[in-house]
């Protein structure tokens, strides 16, 4: 007789033999009614960064395949992301050196490339959910996500959300559909959704980037904004804002105190290092949770498959089903669009 662990009734006592699992697994037809989670094309988010001009798209070297797009082709690529099916989009602009200030003015200019960007998208291809990032790093001469105080040792939170906020509104007026606060200073969804309901724009979301860790992940992405001199080696370190990789209940409390000030997302960021924060997000809200696999996850699967070292697409594919199984409702994935070419029905 073989006793195993059950769920519901503790130790029970089995039929005699030995237990075969191994029945559930025999053939692909049986894996495949057994299956626990699976990944949709509705569920994922492309990111996709914007550059000003008419040039030619600019290849992001520790990003294989993704590119700097002008506005063009960034409507372009929106088109072909619709066709195989996706339906999301988060925007990162990528502005000229010399937009950049220390108080990152640029981010609320009327007419700058983001919102530029965002009414061409909307324009072209209508559906297209459009997620506009908030925060001043991709603005700032210090790449931090926000202004610095006088003396310049720490990111003035309170001056900060009022800045976001104007941005915030200006984003929203420009389409998109989504804002993504992604800047971590303390009560920005309050201030963002006060400002956003002040300035009449009810139906524009708030996917808040609630548990943000301070990540060297993020290496590869701040290339692509030019970002990275606050990246830890010059001024103070994002360590001041982000989370803390060592801590979890830190995590928990950003999801409360985010779901409370008014956000409709909330996100996990980084993903696959971080499945447990994932799950424990999943357990501790009704709201959709989201993830990010960040482009240095991104990067680390195709350096190790160019060096022969793993399967780029399995590994793409077991990394974006664990994020799924962790509890993740919608991801931000790099490798949206290679997914839905090679999986998307509606292709
Ligand atoms: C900053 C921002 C970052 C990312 C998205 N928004 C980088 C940072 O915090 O320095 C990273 C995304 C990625 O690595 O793919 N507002």
């Amino acid at each position: 007789m073989a006793t195993v662990f059950n769920r519901n009734l503790e130790n029970i006592m089995l039929h005699p033999g030995t237990p075969r699992p191994r029945r559930l697994r025999k053939n692909d037809a049986v894996r495949d009614l057994v299956r626990e989670n699976h990944i949709h094309v509705n569920d994922l988010i492309h990111p996709l960064f914007v550059i000003d001009g008419d040039g030619r798209p600019e290849p992001i070297s520790s990003m294989p395949g993704q590119n700097r797009l002008n506005i063009q082709d960034l409507c372009k690529e929106c088109v072909e992301l619709e066709e195989l099916g996706i339906r999301a989009v988060a925007l990162f602009p990528s502005i000229d050196g010399s937009l950049k200030s220390a108080d990152g003015g640029e981010s609320c200019n009327e007419q700058t490339l983001i919102l530029r960007a965002i009414r061409a998208v909307k324009e072209s291809v209508p559906g297209m959910q459009v997620l506009a990032d908030i925060a001043l790093d991709p603005y700032t001469t210090h790449g931090h996500d926000g202004v610095l105080t006088e003396d310049g040792q720490d990111v003035d939170n309170d001056r900060t959300l009022e800045i976001l906020s104007a941005m915030a509104v200006l984003n929203a007026q420009a389409g998109a559909d989504f804002v993504a606060p992604s800047d971590m200073m303390d009560g920005r969804i309050g201030a963002i959704r006060e400002a956003l309901d002040e300035a009449g724009l009810i139906k524009t979301g708030i996917v808040a980037y609630s548990a943000k860790y301070n990540s060297a992940y993020y290496g590869p992405f701040r290339d692509a904004v030019g970002s990275s001199s606050a990246a830890g080696t010059t001024l103070l370190s994002k360590a001041s804002y982000q989370l803390d990789p060592a801590n979890a209940r830190q995590a928990e409390r950003e999801v409360m105190l985010d779901e409370l000030e008014g956000a409709d997302v909330l996100m996990v960021k980084p993903a696959g290092p971080y499945l447990d924060i994932i799950r424990m997000t999943r357990e501790s809200t009704s709201l959709p949770v989201a993830a990010y696999q960040v482009s240095g996850e991104y990067a680390q699967i195709h350096a190790a498959a160019k060096l022969g070292w793993l399967d780029l697409v399995r590994c793409r594919d077991e990394s974006l089903l664990a994020i799924k199984r962790a509890g993740a409702d919608l991801i931000l994935t790099y490798f949206a669009k290679d997914w839905a070419k090679d999986y998307s029905s509606s292709s």
